[in-house]
């Protein structure tokens, strides 16, 4: 195979198989207009470099859709979303930082914990151990094409880091208390109720990974949008909080405090993704109201509905009988309240009359004004670059 330039590693690479064409079929999701007309695409950072252009206006930038170049983060247009990278920053941790020592006895002990107890724990690790990489799919294989900004870019980058880390949280709580490993990971496979949820969210992410698909149409950008309210706002701002509510509030009691910490941070990282989501959505409503139907309005409502449904089922699931002061009605209550929050966050009417906070410890929790009792509980420093050894 002949190359245009000199390359030193092309003899030792199998030459490149042409793609086959493959009819694709339609995806779950309704997924119309991928091939409408494209000129109103943005760009995507894998277009050539322009040189003598122009410089960039901060008019010139958009959420989606943009066509200025997105690899110069300034000037800022969006200050809401390099501040949450600021403060993502800033609100860095790592799981070894958090003490074990305390869950490591209980979960050993024979009668520390309630089988109810232990369901409970078993069940949210195994949720959470596999929904922080589909919501890392996401971002990097989904959304972060198509978000045509790099201040937003920037967070994005920053927040698929943060859902490794809790990725490596989870799997350091799995370690630590020495479980079934290969159980507590395959749940999302195996056990309906946290199945469910991962099966409802992933072809929202398959919807925008189609390889044809670009924004630039108000069918595709209606696409973008719904993805990002599928995961944004009802996954991450929705699926999170019956497991972690019944995380923290064993915590509360003095049970697993070491699991509820990792579990508080979590959390707290959280809710600035949700905050940014929900920035980015009434942003792309802003600059882009031609997308935010009647028709349109109706399906994210019942997309949220769907998400609460499915919470609420998870809620019985997990907690059949009522332990530490919680039962299953309660977090339907509390379900409902947040739903009515998120809706209303993003510019839709309520749907739950007269809901109410079971829960406003939680509030507390999410009080992002802790961020210095957070530093102060830090168990170890960081290694800064002068003490790593090589
Ligand atoms: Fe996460
Ligand atoms: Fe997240």
């Amino acid at each position: 195979m002949s190359s245009l330039w000199d390359d030193p590693i092309a003899n030792t690479l199998e030459p490149i198989k042409q793609e086959e064409k493959v009819e694709k079929k339609p995806l779950e999701v309704d997924s119309p207009g991928i091939h409408d007309q494209q000129e109103d695409a943005g760009l995507t950072g894998f277009e050539d470099i322009e040189t003598g252009a122009g410089r960039i206006q901060v008019d010139d930038k958009k959420i989606i859709n943009c066509r200025a170049d997105l690899n110069q983060l300034v000037p800022f247009k969006y200050d809401w979303a390099w501040s949450k990278y600021l403060s993502a920053c800033n609100n860095h941790w790592m799981p070894q930082e958090v003490n074990m020592t305390a869950d490591i006895a209980l979960w050993k002990s024979e009668d520390g914990l309630t089988e109810d107890e232990r369901m409970v724990i078993e069940r949210n690790l195994g949720f959470f151990s596999t929904a922080d990489s589909l919501v890392a799919n996401n971002l990097v294989l989904a959304v972060y094409k198509h978000i045509t900004n790099p201040e937003c870019r920037q967070y994005l980058l920053r927040q698929a880091f943060e859902e490794a880390i809790h990725t490596h949280a989870y799997q350091y709580c799995i370690e630590s208390l020495g479980m079934d490993e290969s159980r507590l990971f395959n749940m999302y496979r195996e056990i309906p109720s946290v199945a469910k949820k991962a099966q409802w969210a992933l072809p929202y992410t398959q919807s925008l990974g189609d390889i044809n698909f670009k924004t630039g149409t108000a069918e595709n950008d209606q696409r973008l949008l719904r993805d990002l309210i599928a995961f944004y706002v009802v996954f991450e701002g929705i699926f999170f909080y019956v497991g972690f509510t019944q995380i923290l509030s064993m915590g509360r009691r003095n049970k697993m405090t070491g699991v509820a910490e990792q579990f508080q941070y979590i959390l707290r990282d959280e809710s600035m993704h949700m905050n940014f989501g929900i920035d980015v959505i009434n942003q792309i409503k802003v600059e882009n109201p031609h997308l935010w139907t009647e028709d349109f309005k109706k399906d994210m409502t019942k997309l949220v509905l769907e998400g609460v449904e499915m919470e609420t089922r998870y809620a019985y699931d997990t907690m059949p009988r009522g332990i530490l002061g919680l039962n299953a009605p309660m977090f339907e209550e509390y379900l409902q309240y947040i739903a009515n929050r998120r809706l209303a966050q993003i510019g839709l009417p309520e749907e739950f009359k007269n809901a109410k906070n079971p829960f406003p410890w939680m509030s507390e929790v999410l009080d992002l004004k802790k961020e210095k009792n957070f530093f102060e509980t830090r168990v170890t420093e960081y290694q800064t670059g002068g003490a790593l050894s090589w």
